[in-house]
């Protein structure tokens, strides 16, 4: 049955005879120069797909010259047959890099597939694989490829009780009750699906952290994960609560200056190589929604940071270290509180930290201006969150593909370092000649057989990966890819697909959350609309946010407000002060303006409000309609699963269209535009 369990990855049959014979003849005299674990790993992959692709067991060969057809290995381990030039283009291709295409050796063409280390030749195995699925496979042609970014990793949110916080596809995938001794086959699926993307690095643990996580028992546990995914190129990280010094150490306290905590984190870490010697080290939320953390003992994040960077270090290990800080406490816009406390420490981290940086400064709204750290610090090392379960965008209910959103904020300009500078260009160290880099996703992934909850949302697992891969790639690029592999050749439903993926995030921004409004779901679960919310923290409640009055709508963020905008570069807080002058999507999210402010589009901003609400609701339905469209042409039950769940969507749709404007309407007064469906 098409459930799904295959992701990506379920190698379709090839129908387009010339291709099957090319990949069938390459498939009939594979050689290896060398074995290692995770040659051994593609070997399993060349099986799999063999089968799956051409009807063929691959041939594995064990002499290197003809009859052999395809050939992988290192470098290194190619080195005779290939050009000193060659060999230089590939070293370029660093660590994690590849080289694939034809090479002439002794009268003969071999097909390669090269990389600098093992897992290169993984990444270019599957890459290669990639090219069959999408039919882009040209034998004569070379191809090679390299990720901008050092660290792409995937955040699990997974509680040790395998609860999963903002899961929505079931349970966590870590058994630990049966771990170490029970090894569940879908660990190695998990990692194989990584992999495949390039994906090299996961937290498995939610960042509000149980500190059992670093008990000797659970570093057993641990361990059996990391032994299995490092043929895969994939190192583990654990989530570190900053009070285990207490709560596991039996210390009175958890100052990062005490030399007893000190030589807690290093005994402890010590420990962890013991069990683990390439462990990636450790991401940390401290003095966050109640998390403990340096600032109870009147320390900085910095010396926080930098004690368990110093525990990690003769490791080799890295500390991530989450910039998502605010506290009700502060009266101050949650929108710049990460940047008052972290411009500040600008130089002041260890070489081996990593400010992990979430896209936007509030918290994952469907759409959000990039974080103004981005471009503020010069000597700190910052990487991206991204969020791949949707929080904010309809849970499992909802098909919104992120790639859009993520690429909207990759893409923009933030003018410092330099004026050319690019949010992508800070992430992949091009524009701020950081050497450690970092792309981290929270993961959607649980033990529902199709993985994600809603199959769709396998796109933005997979999307996340290609990105953190190269975060210059196009959502449409990344979406006809990931069609093809998951749906199979069939141009006319592919396009239609796409056509859904494309406009869905629009769609969602549209009934949700449109011109720059933000954070006014449903409180605490943040499933459906909430403008009404109010009471309990400040910072939890819908007012807070939209700010909404007789007079007018939105969060002033100008000179006149918080001037949150101040923390961007002069470029950007000068132009976007002026609401004639920012881009109209973030409206709302800078500017308290009345009801009857003119929009560029002529209407007055109450009534634009309505018609991006009503065309939400109209992008959803058409979503639907034309998904239904494809009945016969999809597999009944991928077709079935997922028209189910765009009816729902619907109805999402028009409930939050129809909250939001009923409720906005008490303060506007105003009747609602002739155009649009009448909201009841
Ligand atoms: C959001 C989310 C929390 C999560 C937090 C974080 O606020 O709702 O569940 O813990 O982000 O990123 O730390």
């Amino acid at each position: 049955a098409k459930d799904g369990y295959e992701l990506w990855l379920d190698y379709q049959p090839i129908s387009n005879p010339q291709l099957r014979n090319e990949v069938s003849s390459l498939f009939s005299g594979v050689y290896f120069f060398g074995q290692n674990p995770t040659f051994d790993i593609v070997k399993k992959e060349l099986a799999i797909s063999g089968l799956k692709l051409v009807n063929q067991d691959p041939v594995f060969r064990t002499e290197r010259l003809n009859p052999t057809k395809l050939w992988l290995g290192t470098r290194e381990q190619l080195s005779q047959v290939l050009g000193l030039q060659q060999q230089v283009e590939i070293q370029k291709l660093d660590e994690d890099g590849y080289w694939r295409g034809p090479i002439d050796f002794q009268g003969n063409t071999y097909y390669a597939i090269i990389g600098n280390k093992p897992v290169g030749v993984l990444y270019g195995v599957f890459d290669w694989l990639k090219s069959i699925q999408t039919e882009t496979f040209n034998l004569k042609s070379e191809k090679s490829d390299y990720p901008k970014v050092k660290l792409r990793m995937l955040n699990h949110w997974d509680n040790l009780d395998r609860t999963v916080e903002r899961g929505y596809a079931g349970f966590s995938i870590w058994d630990w009750h049966k771990l170490p001794g029970y090894i569940d086959p879908r660990y190695i699926e998990y990692a194989r699906a990584n992999a495949s993307l390039g994906i090299n690095a996961v937290s498995l643990t939610n960042v509000n952290a149980n500190a059992r996580i670093l008990t000797t028992d659970f570093m057993k546990k641990a361990k059996v994960l990391a032994d299995l995914f490092r043929p895969y190129g994939i190192k583990v990280f654990l989530t570190a609560r900053f009070s285990a010094p207490m709560e596991i150490g039996g210390l009175k306290t958890a100052d990062p200056l005490d030399p007893e905590v000190i030589s807690f984190w290093k005994k402890k870490t010590d420990e962890m190589y013991s069990f683990i010697p390439d462990f990636g080290g450790f991401l940390v939320k401290a003095n966050s929604e109640g998390q403990p953390g340096p600032h109870e003992y009147k320390r900085t994040h910095a010396e926080g940071a930098n004690m368990l960077a110093d525990a990690l270090a003769p490791h080799g290990g890295i500390l991530i270290w989450r910039a998502f800080v605010y506290s009700h406490e502060i009266d101050e816009d949650r929108h710049k509180q990460a940047n008052l406390e972290f411009v500040p420490l600008d130089g002041k981290f260890r070489d081996n930290v990593i400010i992990q940086v979430k896209n936007g400064a509030i918290d994952f709204q469907p759409r959000e201006p990039f974080h103004p750290l981005f471009g503020a610090v010069k000597n700190t090392n910052l990487g991206m969150e991204f969020q791949i379960t949707q929080e904010y965008l309809g849970q499992a209910t909802q098909l919104v593909y992120l790639a859009p959103m993520w690429k909207e904020v990759l893409d923009t300009k933030t003018y410092s370092p330099s004026s050319n500078s690019t949010v992508a260009g800070i992430v992949d160290g091009s524009d701020s000649n950081q050497k450690l880099t970092l792309m981290a996703g929270v993961s959607n992934i649980g033990t529902d057989r199709n993985w994600t909850g809603h199959l769709m949302a396998q796109s933005n697992w997979f999307a996340f990966g290609r990105l953190a891969w190269d975060p210059y790639l196009s959502s449409e690029e990344i979406a006809s890819e990931w069609i093809k592999m998951t749906f199979g050749q069939k141009p006319d439903s592919n396009a239609k697909i796409k056509e859904i993926m494309l406009d869905s995030h629009e769609a969602a921004v549209n009934y949700m959350t449109p011109l720059g409004l933000h954070h006014i779901m449903g409180r605490s679960h943040h499933y459906g609309p909430g403008p009404w919310v109010e009471g309990g923290r400040a910072d939890w409640t819908s007012l807070y946010y939209h700010r909404a009055d007789s007079l007018g709508i939105g969060f002033d963020r100008t000179d006149s407000g918080s001037n949150a905008l101040a923390q961007y570069a002069p470029e950007i807080a000068n132009s976007w002060s002026d609401p004639t002058q920012i881009p109209e999507k973030y409206l709302l999210w800078f500017h308290h303006l009345p009801w009857d402010y003119r929009m560029k589009s002529g209407n007055t901003l109450w009534n634009e409000i309505a018609l991006h609400y009503d065309q939400g609701v109209k992008s959803a339905r058409k979503m639907k309609s034309t998904w239904d469209s494809l009945e016969g042409q999809i597999d009944p039950e991928r077709f079935s699963h997922i028209s189910q769940l765009l009816a729902i969507q619907v109805q999402e749709a028009e409930w939050w269209r129809n909250a939001c404007l009923l409720y906005f309407q008490t303060f506007s007064n105003r009747p609602f535009p002739s155009e649009i469906e009448k909201p009841e």
